[in-house]
């Protein structure tokens, strides 16, 4: 099969193409991605000799290089390129919305011209809003996004759903929880933890702490969407959760836990604007049609991601480490300029 993966120097994107190269080898895969301050291509140094992966910078927003891509006997896409950080798309939301949904309607229409056979969006459970405690969201639960970054995907999950009723064009929408693992940029909360942690920088938690994200191990995310690529039914929409519930203070305790450091470092700072108090999915229908459950234990693949950043200092030092650092000093008005030296002692220090 002949694939275009977008956002595929990204977290999920990358781990991905690593998942599929692993799994198909009669694959080829077409990476098309902008490489914005979050994809970057150390994030694929292991797949960048593989002859069946071939990366091609742009923007999914550019028609031409869009349709370019798509005229070279493409059967499948799986679209993951997106502006992804709630943070900053409460800073400003103008990039969420070009690229999340006007990228997204470019993606469609060009795929629906070049008669793609299969369209994988790569959604999120943000769309829904925050779940009631006690409560789990099915894929018939209404929408109700609370951050800007959640209605440019529910804008993007929504016109996917039109492009299937309108068009009959071939569109699956997979809605996953928070993911966690290897190459997330530290902006997020798990790899934002561990990298603050191991320079002694105290830890932001937004207001008390307690809310709650179901976390699942970004293999397990890779598992199901290989699922769905190849068997998932056109026009449905995927829950996609691990069961996992924890209140991000407790995650964050876990993770001091395993780096040997105080839990002195957290800070509770003012919280988000908007903040969604609970994320939780009902996946009882991936697991029913695909026969996909989700198989790493959250211990397990902690203790797998604390150990990846601690042994990839050298990507932290080139992927993320400028970005972060300019982030940082908008988000809190500081200087960060040690995590490199930290780094370099295998985080010792
Ligand atoms: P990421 O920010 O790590 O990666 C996004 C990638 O998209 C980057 O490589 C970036 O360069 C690329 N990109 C951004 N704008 C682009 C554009 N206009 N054209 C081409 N490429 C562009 O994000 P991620 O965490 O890997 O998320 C991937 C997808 O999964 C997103 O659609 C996100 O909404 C969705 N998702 C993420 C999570 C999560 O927990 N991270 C959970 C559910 C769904
Ligand atoms: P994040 O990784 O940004 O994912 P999302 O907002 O998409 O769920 O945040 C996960 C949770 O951690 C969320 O409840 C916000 C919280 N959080 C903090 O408490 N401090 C931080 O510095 C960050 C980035 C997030």
């Amino acid at each position: 099969m002949k694939l275009v993966v977008t956002g595929g120097a990204g977290f999920i994107g990358s781990n991905f193409i690593r998942y599929v190269l692993a799994k198909h080898p009669p694959y080829s895969i077409l990476n098309l991605d902008k490489l914005t301050y979050s994809g970057n291509l150390h994030t694929l140094r292991d797949v960048g000799a593989d002859a069946r992966h071939t990366f091609v910078r742009g923007d999914i927003c550019d028609r031409r290089k869009v349709q370019e891509v798509f005229s070279t006997g493409v059967e499948a896409v799986v679209h993951f390129a997106a502006e992804s950080h709630v943070d900053r798309s409460i800073m400003d939301s103008a990039a969420f919305v070009k690229t999340n949904v006007l990228g997204t309607q470019c993606l469609l229409d060009v795929a629906r011209q070049a008669g793609i056979k299969r369209f994988v969006l790569v959604s999120t459970d943000e769309v829904y809003g925050s779940a009631p405690a006690g409560e789990k969201f099915t894929e018939e639960s209404p929408l109700a996004p609370n951050s800007p970054y959640a209605a440019s995907k529910a804008g993007a999950d929504l016109l996917a759903r039109a492009y299937f009723r309108t068009y009959r064009f071939p569109v699956i929408i997979t809605r996953c929880t928070n993911n966690y693992g290897p190459y997330q940029y530290p902006e997020k909360f798990i790899p934002l933890i561990i990298t603050r942690a191991l320079e002694g920088q105290d830890i932001p938690v937004y207001g008390d702490g307690l809310q709650v994200r179901d976390w699942i191990y970004v293999m397990d995310h890779c598992t199901a969407l290989g699922a769905i690529l190849h068997n998932g039914r056109e026009g449905q929409v995927y829950n996609l959760g691990a069961g996992n519930e924890w209140p991000n203070v407790e995650i964050a305790r876990r993770i001091l836990q395993l780096l040997g450091k105080p839990e002195s470092l957290l800070t509770f700072v003012q919280d988000r604007p908007g903040h969604d108090r609970r994320y939780a999915l009902n996946s009882e229908k991936a697991e029913k049609e695909l026969g996909w459950v989700p198989s790493t234990p959250f211990e397990e693949g902690l203790k797998k991601t604390v150990d990846w950043y601690l042994s990839n200092g050298d990507w932290l030092q080139r992927v993320a480490a400028r970005g972060y650092r300019s982030y940082y000093r908008k988000q809190y008005g500081r200087r960060e300029a040690t995590l490199a030296e930290i780094l370099d002692q295998g985080g010792k220090k």
